[in-house]
């Protein structure tokens, strides 16, 4: 239904566009057609009908903008109605009530200027609208926007009475022959081209990251409606700055776990090339942690300090670590070009934080995190509650991800197991299944054979989480389910559904069970799932600082340097993203929208957030404190959170090929800098 509405809207305007440059053409011809009393009615019918079906075309858009408004809220909407009605409206409604009703044969020049003028400046805003909702989206309506859009149409208003009305002046003496007008137009036509083809190139090259560049923006800074004074001292160039806060800036290599302490847990990740086999004998030329991907499984008990010391054996490009879900130090948290440099072929860096939260989480390498993940540069990490007692239940961790073949297929495959697996488990074990999606898609996960229960997602424990039967589990990128059931005598099968065979996995007690899977039922609604309970945030928190942010889709737009389809964020994509300036002790409130056709998990670093609401109703089930909010098209997510933990945190989409198009942003802590930068004269591309 929103795909269906948003791509009428995109249709409409797009018709738009052919009408009245159709309509101009025909109010155009009015200026040619001399003594000639019945060619001056053609053109004036053609002329007119151009405008009311224009007119309608508008009206019909206008519709479809009020059904958006109803089923999805003022956010989808507010942009077109502040910046694209005004365009579209103002000039029809001056040529129906002004121009068209004084215009006859007998009517002075003048009239005919001011039709023929009005008819094109209603093309030109059908022109702007259609360019401003496939390439320069406004998402949130600013004075700005609204100047240079506003501006322009007027501006070309006075260029076209300019133009048309000297035209029409040399007409009276003499008309042009056919051929001359085709040369005329055709030139015309070369001219919009070119000055298209150089706006192209242009900001292609205007958009090219620079060799040396800082990831936090204060050009783009929102101070969310809070103290906007906050950003004096995130500069890296702090000393220039004439700080009102007395604290002094602090760098994010300060902000580490503890140096010297004995770790409980140590671990070494060794990062190398390495090929690898999926059950069904593909081999795949991996990226692996240990040899292996997923890498060595981390578990740790809560509290634990833990010591992990990355060693890159021949990742050429660098490599980092970053622990997804995990709310560590920023000095730890993994980002070339923000916390650290990209750790190099032969060198090595040691990570070391206490782990405070239980659950499943997982790690993966930050460096180019598109290509790296997808090449098998993560692994899961799995923090135990400090009270655990011994039980022999099955645990196990299953890691859903998108493997390529060397020809470039996408095989995916659970942990490494592209067909479907067979396991014996004894009757009356209690089983937990950590579900990992480690791929940028959402994945759909069911369970036949045996009531469940969703115990935990993000490793937050759900309250009091009710049986499920036939329900299917949606995880977005980056995202985890903890699944329990106890295992019955008969089989019980995992499957992860897409288009063509499923796979998964079949528990039986003899290893040998028929794999039955459900492949049909209702998606589990997580914010109506399970018991509400006490939580720090609700509908009726005040927030120090509020933040809204529209993820879109436009059709054509450029991010460092590459032209074509982008995905942005309140219009923009990275470095032109809103940087969230916060304070210590900030409650913090952020409003997701997604206006786009694609599903956007937008993970915070080193913070969880609450849900609040979700397509403006407060949740109903058990609290929900994820890292990755996954939000599909149409839907509307306020999450809120504590600003407790300083530093310059990531916060993008985790279907990584968006981040690496310019999907990201920063939460950014004031008087906390960087001495690190990103860039092609540095090793560092986090993406
Ligand atoms: Cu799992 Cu910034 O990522
Ligand atoms: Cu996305």
């Amino acid at each position: 239904m929103f795909e269906f509405l948003m791509g009428v809207e995109f249709l409409l305007l797009l018709v738009l566009v052919g009408v009245s440059g159709a309509t101009g053409y025909a109010a155009n011809h009015l200026k040619y057609v001399g003594e000639s009393e019945s060619s001056f009615r053609l053109w004036l019918k053609a002329a007119k009908v151009g405008v009311y079906i224009g007119t309608a075309l508008i009206m019909v858009w206008a519709l479809d903008i009020m059904i958006i408004f109803e089923n999805y809220g003022w956010l989808f909407i507010m942009d077109r109605v502040l910046n694209l009605l005004p365009l579209l409206s103002l000039p029809a409604a001056i040529v129906l009530i002004f121009a068209l009703p004084n215009l006859s044969r007998e009517a002075n020049k003048k009239s005919l200027l001011f039709f023929i003028v009005s008819v094109h400046v209603m093309t030109v805003g059908a022109v702007l609208a259609f360019f401003l909702v496939t390439i320069d989206i406004p998402a949130i309506p600013n004075t700005k926007d609204l100047l240079i859009y506003g501006g322009a149409l007027i501006i070309s208003a006075g260029l076209l009475w300019l133009y048309h009305g000297r035209r029409i002046r040399i007409l009276e003496k003499r008309l042009p022959r056919f051929s001359i007008r085709i040369i005329r137009g055709a030139v015309y036509f070369v001219l919009v081209f070119v000055v298209a083809i150089t706006g192209l190139v242009v900001s292609q090259r205007m958009s090219e990251f620079p060799g040396r560049m800082n990831m936090v923006h204060h050009h783009t800074a929102d101070f969310g409606g809070g103290d906007s004074s906050l950003d004096e001292n995130t500069n890296a160039h702090h000393d220039d700055h004439d700080s009102n806060s007395d604290s002094k800036p602090i760098s994010v290599v300060e902000l580490k776990g503890p140096q010297t302490d004995i770790p409980d847990k140590k671990y070494v990740l060794y990062a190398e090339t390495k090929k690898i086999r999926l059950a069904s004998g593909e081999t795949i030329e991996a990226w692996t942690f240990n040899g292996q991907s997923p890498g060595p499984e981390l578990v740790a008990n809560e509290g634990d300090l833990v010591e992990v010391r990355l060693v890159n054996k021949n990742i050429d490009s660098g490599v980092t670590i970053h622990w997804h879900g995990v709310d560590v130090p920023n000095g730890e948290d993994g980002v070339p070009g923000m916390t650290q440099d990209a750790v190099m072929p032969g060198e090595s860096y040691t990570y070391r934080f206490v782990v405070n939260e239980e659950g499943t989480h997982w790690y993966h390498s930050h460096q180019q995190s598109s290509i790296q993940v997808q090449k098998g540069l993560f692994g899961a990490f799995i923090i135990h509650p400090s009270s655990q007692h011994e039980t022999k239940t099955m645990d196990t961790t299953i890691v859903a991800h998108d493997w390529i073949t060397p020809d470039g297929r996408n095989i995916p495959a659970l942990d490494t197991a592209d067909t479907f697996q067979r396991k014996m488990v004894n009757p009356g074990t209690p089983v937990r299944l950590r579900l990992v999606n480690a791929g940028n898609l959402t994945r759909t996960f069911s369970l036949n054979g045996v009531p469940f229960k969703v115990v935990a997602i993000d490793g937050f424990e759900l309250n009091e989480p009710g049986t499920l039967t036939t329900s299917l589990l949606r995880i977005g990128g980056g995202g985890r389910y903890d699944v329990e059931f106890i295992m019955p005598d008969t089989a019980v099968t995992l499957a992860m559904l897409m288009e063509g065979k499923p796979i998964g996995i079949v528990y039986s007690p003899d290893g040998h069970g028929k794999q039955n899977v459900l492949d049909e039922g209702e998606v589990l609604d997580i914010t109506k799932y399970g018991s509400p309970a006490q939580t720090p945030f609700n509908t009726s928190t005040v927030f120090d600082r509020t933040f809204t942010l529209i993820l879109d889709q436009t059709y054509f737009g450029v991010y460092n340097g590459e032209a074509g389809q982008q995905w942005v964020i309140n219009g923009k994509t990275f470095p032109d993203t809103p940087t969230l300036m916060v304070k210590e002790g900030d409650l913090v409130k952020t409003t997701f929208v997604n206006r786009s056709f694609a599903d956007h998990p937008m993970h915070l670093h080193g913070h969880h957030v609450q849900v609040i609401s979700k397509n403006g109703k407060p949740i109903s089930g058990s609290p929900l404190v994820l890292d990755t909010v996954n939000i599909e098209p149409g839907e509307t997510f306020e999450v809120a959170f504590l600003a407790n933990n300083p530093g310059l945190w990531m916060d993008h989409c985790h279907n990584l090929d968006h981040a690496q198009k310019g999907m990201t942003m920063h939460v950014a802590y004031e008087n906390v800098y960087t001495p690190f930068a990103i860039g092609s004269e540095t090793v560092n591309s986090p993406e």
